[in-house]
């Protein structure tokens, strides 16, 4: 059996955007903030898995069951030839898609796009032999700044972002990256979101707060990240996590809240940082749409709804896009000049 993966990496020394410079900057603002992206290292990767499958957490089974549901339609409508996934973690829902398009028979190569190193080399060896024929290409990267190293698509390509990653984005930084996207998608290519829906809050608020503490545990763990990776002394366990419904933005915002007075020192950087009783520092947010903030959002990045497909109690979204088609003049006026010749 052939088996094909191979694995390209663009972070590590040299990096220019890295975890140093998000908390220089994230952390001497008056409003402290770090992106999420940090969450996942190894230990954070494992958390969230765990997230994945605690009671309150609906995204992931309700995903999954739209997946199971539509795949085929997806691979039908999209007959793609590569499958590009950003943040594509385990990719445990990803298989469905997977097989829809191993058994159209269109499916050639699967481009896995990840920070978290270890999960990429795993999952891609796994896919490799689970999908006999498959090429696997492993890029580990940051997906808002290493997409141009994708290169050319093996056929039609869909780019997929499943889990509601889109929402931990910014709404400009949102399109800007939507935008982005559309680009590599080639005239034939779709794209292909997750989306969490807007729904009651408790609901929304619950998924965020388990009763096991699990996401408590996965929020604090960014600053296990920062201690090891920088030689900071934060006490993780000073910090209460928090996690709310913004009603106004509608989307989730997750914090933590020192418990006390903290003076913190990153060592790598030379930096002091202090909190006051009761400061929070913004961990992320998750977005949560509704289906005219989606088409708004395609409208503003030159994208085309092609279906969106959800569960029977509307809990989740996965749409589906294409590039707005661009008039070509150049075809007919070729055809002119070659009448007039
Ligand atoms: N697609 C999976 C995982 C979603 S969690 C699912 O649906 O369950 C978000 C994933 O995106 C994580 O695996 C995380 O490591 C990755 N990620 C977060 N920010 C990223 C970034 N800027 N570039 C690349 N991957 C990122
Ligand atoms: N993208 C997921 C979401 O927004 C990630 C996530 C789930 C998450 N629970 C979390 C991120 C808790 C940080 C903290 O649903």
């Amino acid at each position: 059996m052939r088996v094909s993966v191979e694995v390209r990496s663009f972070l590590g020394p040299g990096d220019d955007s890295s975890l140093a410079d998000d908390v220089l900057d994230g952390l001497t603002r008056p409003f402290k903030e770090l992106p999420p992206k940090h969450f996942y290292d190894d230990i954070g990767a494992q958390l969230f898995d765990r997230i994945c499958e605690l009671p309150e957490y609906y995204p992931t089974r309700t995903e999954r069951l739209i997946l199971a549901e539509h795949s085929s339609d997806i691979a039908a409508l999209t007959r793609a030839a590569e499958l590009v996934e950003l943040g594509s973690g385990t990719a445990a829902k990803t298989r469905l898609l997977l097989s829809a398009l191993a058994d159209a028979g269109t499916l050639r190569r699967y481009v896995p796009v990840d920070v978290t190193e270890g999960v990429i080399r795993a999952t891609g060896a796994i896919l490799a032999t689970e999908y006999p024929g498959l090429d696997v290409h492993g890029i580990v990267g940051d997906f808002e700044r290493h997409l141009g190293h994708l290169g050319p698509s093996a056929g039609p390509r869909i780019v997929a972002m499943l889990g509601g990653t889109i929402g931990n984005f910014t709404p400009g930084a949102r399109r800007r990256f939507l935008r982005d996207v559309g680009r590599l998608l080639g005239p034939d290519g779709a794209l292909l979101i997750g989306v969490d829906l807007v729904k009651d809050p408790a609901r929304i608020e619950a998924a965020y707060n388990d009763a096991a503490g699990v996401t408590a545990q996965f929020n604090r763990n960014v600053l296990q990240v920062v201690n090891r990776e920088l030689r900071a002394d934060f006490e993780p366990d000073e910090f209460d996590h928090v996690a709310f419904f913004d009603r106004d933005h509608e989307w989730i915002e997750m914090r933590l809240r020192a418990r006390r007075r903290m003076t913190v020192h990153v060592a790598d950087l030379a930096l002091t940082v202090t909190f006051a009783m009761r400061e929070e520092l913004r961990t992320e947010i998750s977005a949560k749409f509704t289906p005219r903030r989606l088409a708004a959002d395609f409208a503003a990045s030159r994208l085309e709804p092609i279906e969106l497909f959800t569960d029977p109690d509307g809990l989740f979204g996965l749409a589906l896009a294409r590039p707005v088609a661009t008039p070509r003049f150049g075809a007919a006026h070729r055809r002119v000049s070659a009448a007039a010749a």
